[in-house]
């Protein structure tokens, strides 16, 4: 035991930052550059995706011009990012890196799209929220590669041309839902980012390891896996902390046991369910009777905010299958009973789950 001196504390960070959130927290931004596969071979799992840019980037290789633009859609952490930059690696060109809100006005555009060399690559993170300007310059350049700049103001303003060099527009967005029909139609190809396949995550996991240099067993790999939301940054993320776990309470190799323990200890349960997601829908079981219930009252019941409980539970709630939004209010679905090891009260049947629920489900007794 005397290893164990010089081990340090274990700290369970508390600081509101979810262990499972898709989005960034703060220090997955130093280790994600590190574990960033570089080549669309060394990329894992989305094989649609892959083979349909595949052809795109050799296709372009082949006529010797910039490649067509490339639009990256889906929810956050699933390698939009890691793909501009594959996207540049493949094609042999630099990486140009700017973002939606860092385009305000049209000439924020302008000066970037101005000083791109031929056939490189721009990367616009977060495509959904340039402004309005910026937007209308884009269509231009991606189509004719030109842009007007607007010299002087008023009668006497005039639009002077300027060519620019063949680019590759390469976007990213997790809310395509967002983007004005004119600007998805100019995207030669759209990659439709999928949730990953838990064998996905494992492979991920064991690379992630050896980068890491941890050892990392099968089913340890695995059970973390199934913990990780469909999401390549969540699983890197616990994959660190069960790591810091082993180091602290172990000898640093992680088996099942470790595995097992460190998300015991963090509160990520064996579907990826943390603290709040579990509050939430123990409110919904325990003191609606599995609703209908308003998301405002269930909100207060766990004391957090509607939007928190709307954009940061719901959605992986219900792509689990544990809960359905319904127009009367939220309802439970019988597997969230029994995620929770409970009954549902005697005598009622758990409402079935209605609206775009239901939609979802082809009717048997209909013909057509
Ligand atoms: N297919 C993959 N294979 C291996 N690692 C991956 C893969 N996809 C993502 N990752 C890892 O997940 C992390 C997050 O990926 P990335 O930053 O590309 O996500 P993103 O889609 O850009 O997220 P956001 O929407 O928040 O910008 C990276 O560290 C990367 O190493
Ligand atoms: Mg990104």
């Amino acid at each position: 035991m005397t290893g164990d001196l010089d081990r340090p504390e274990l700290e369970v960070h508390d600081d509101g930052s979810r262990l499972v959130a898709g989005d960034p927290v703060a220090d997955d931004a130093t280790i994600e550059g590190a574990l960033r596969p570089r080549t669309l071979d060394a990329f894992i799992g989305q094989q649609r995706v892959k083979d349909q840019l595949g052809l795109v980037l050799e296709a372009a290789s082949a006529r010797g011009r910039a490649a067509d633009h490339v639009l990256l859609a889906g929810p956050p952490g699933l390698g939009k990012t890691t793909l501009s930059m594959i996207i540049a690696a493949e094609l042999g060109m630099p990486l140009r890196v700017t973002s939606g809100p860092a385009l305000q006005h049209a000439g924020d555009l302008a000066a970037v799209l101005s000083s791109l060399i031929p056939g490189e690559v721009l990367f616009l993170d977060e495509i959904h929220r340039m402004s309005r300007a910026a937007e209308e310059m884009l269509y231009l350049a991606m189509e004719d590669f030109r842009v007007d700049i607007i010299v002087g103001k008023g009668p006497g303003a005039t639009a002077i041309p300027l060519e620019l060099p063949p680019f590759t527009l390469v976007g990213a967005t997790t809310r395509a839902g967002l983007l004005p029909g004119p600007l998805r139609d100019r995207f030669g190809f759209t990659a439709h980012m999928d949730f990953y396949e838990t064998v996905d995550l494992r492979a991920i996991l064991a690379r992630s390891a050896a980068l890491l240099d941890v050892a990392l067993t099968d089913d340890a790999a695995a059970e973390i896996a199934g913990r990780s939301r469909g999401t390549p940054r969540v699983a890197n993320r616990l994959l660190r902390r069960v790591r810091d776990f082993a180091q602290v309470r172990a000898d640093g190799d992680v088996d099942l046991t470790i595995a097992r323990d460190a998300l015991a200890l963090y509160e990520v349960d064996e579907i990826g369910l943390d603290r709040l997601d579990r509050a939430v829908l123990d409110a919904l079981l325990r003191r609606f009777g599995g609703g209908p219930v308003g998301l405002s009252t269930l909100a207060v019941a766990v004391g957090e905010e509607s939007e928190t409980v709307e954009t940061v539970c719901e959605p992986f709630l219900v792509r689990a299958g544990l809960l359905a939004r319904t127009p009367r209010g939220r309802v439970a679905t019988p597997a969230a009973w029994s995620h929770l090891g409970l009954r549902p009260p005697p005598g009622s049947t758990p409402p079935l789950p209605f609206g775009e629920a239901v939609a979802a489900e082809p009717d048997a007794s209909d013909p057509a």
